[in-house]
């Protein structure tokens, strides 16, 4: 969904795009000293994200021309004078082991898209790849993902890139908050912390939970069920509910993780909380 603005502005610095709407190619194209070659996004049309949180899904919906039309874009984008040089796929986010025979079939019909267009020389896969967010989870290891590229995309001959972030930088970030309220409230116990989903959205927005633990005595084993809330007056502003936590006191830090992928770049100023600091160690 790129505006004008945007495209002249790429277009200024010579960018390469990846585009997925016939609207933004023919606005590409009519835009003076534009990259002549562009790549097409593909949608996956498989639904592979972690969780069943439709936040996550990639497939069937707003990104990128289904793959049954790519050879009708391409053409299009040549009848505007436009080489298409590359496709793109995004899968989803937090690709877990179960995602791989999907994901197997999205490689192979971008290789066949690929043959069908012979002006493409780069495969760009996106991202996907993801340490494990909950005890439970079967994250794609890299390996089992480089067996699917290597299978489905390397006969190609066309170069192969992506794009992770989540995987690259996710566990290199930690939230740290202060407690500031300890409250009995029916039946429950509410820790309040002096964050909310404004600095990290993962539970509110995508009900991903994060690690809590204390950071005096990380180690401390669990003795209490509580629910840890951020201070936005928004009711889904709850970090955790009924979690088992070690005994936490007002002024005490809990450290949030992992929280160095979509924290900060997601922050915002909701509520006048302002943006959090960030210290890079
Ligand atoms: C087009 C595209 N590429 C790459 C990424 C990065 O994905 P990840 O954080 O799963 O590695 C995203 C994330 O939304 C994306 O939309």
């Amino acid at each position: 969904m790129l505006s004008n603005r945007d495209l002249e502005r790429f277009a200024r610095h010579g960018v390469h795009l990846n585009l997925d709407t016939c609207s933004a190619l023919r606005r590409w194209a009519a835009l003076r000293g534009r990259c002549p070659r562009v790549g097409l996004r593909i949608d996956p049309g498989v639904r592979v994200g972690w969780g069943d949180h439709p936040e996550l899904a990639y497939g069937d919906g707003k990104f990128g021309f289904d793959a049954g039309e790519g050879i009708e874009a391409a053409a299009y984008a040549a009848s505007l004078g436009l080489t298409v040089d590359e496709l793109h796929v995004h899968a989803g986010w937090g690709l877990q082991e179960s995602a791989a025979p999907a994901l197997a079939a999205v490689f192979a019909r971008l290789a066949a898209l690929a043959r069908a267009i012979p002006t493409v020389r780069t495969i760009n896969v996106g991202g996907g790849l993801c340490a494990r967010q909950r005890a439970e989870d079967r994250p794609l290891a890299l390996a089992a993902w480089a067996g699917l590229l290597r299978e489905h995309l390397v006969p190609t001959g066309c170069t192969i890139a992506c794009e992770p972030g989540t995987f690259v930088v996710a566990t290199a970030g930690v939230l740290v908050a202060e407690v500031n309220t300890v409250e009995a409230r029916r039946g429950g116990t509410w820790v309040g912390v002096d964050a909310g989903h404004n600095v990290n959205c993962y539970a509110a927005h995508y009900g991903i939970p994060l690690t809590i633990a204390g950071v005096a005595r990380p180690l401390s084993p669990p003795t209490a069920v509580v629910h840890v809330a951020g201070n936005i007056n928004e009711a889904n502003d709850v970090f955790a509910r009924s979690l088992l936590m070690p005994p936490l006191a007002e002024g005490d830090l809990v450290a949030l993780y992992p929280a160095g992928a979509y924290g900060a770049s997601m922050a915002s100023e909701h509520c006048l909380r302002g943006l959090p600091a960030e210290v890079l160690v």
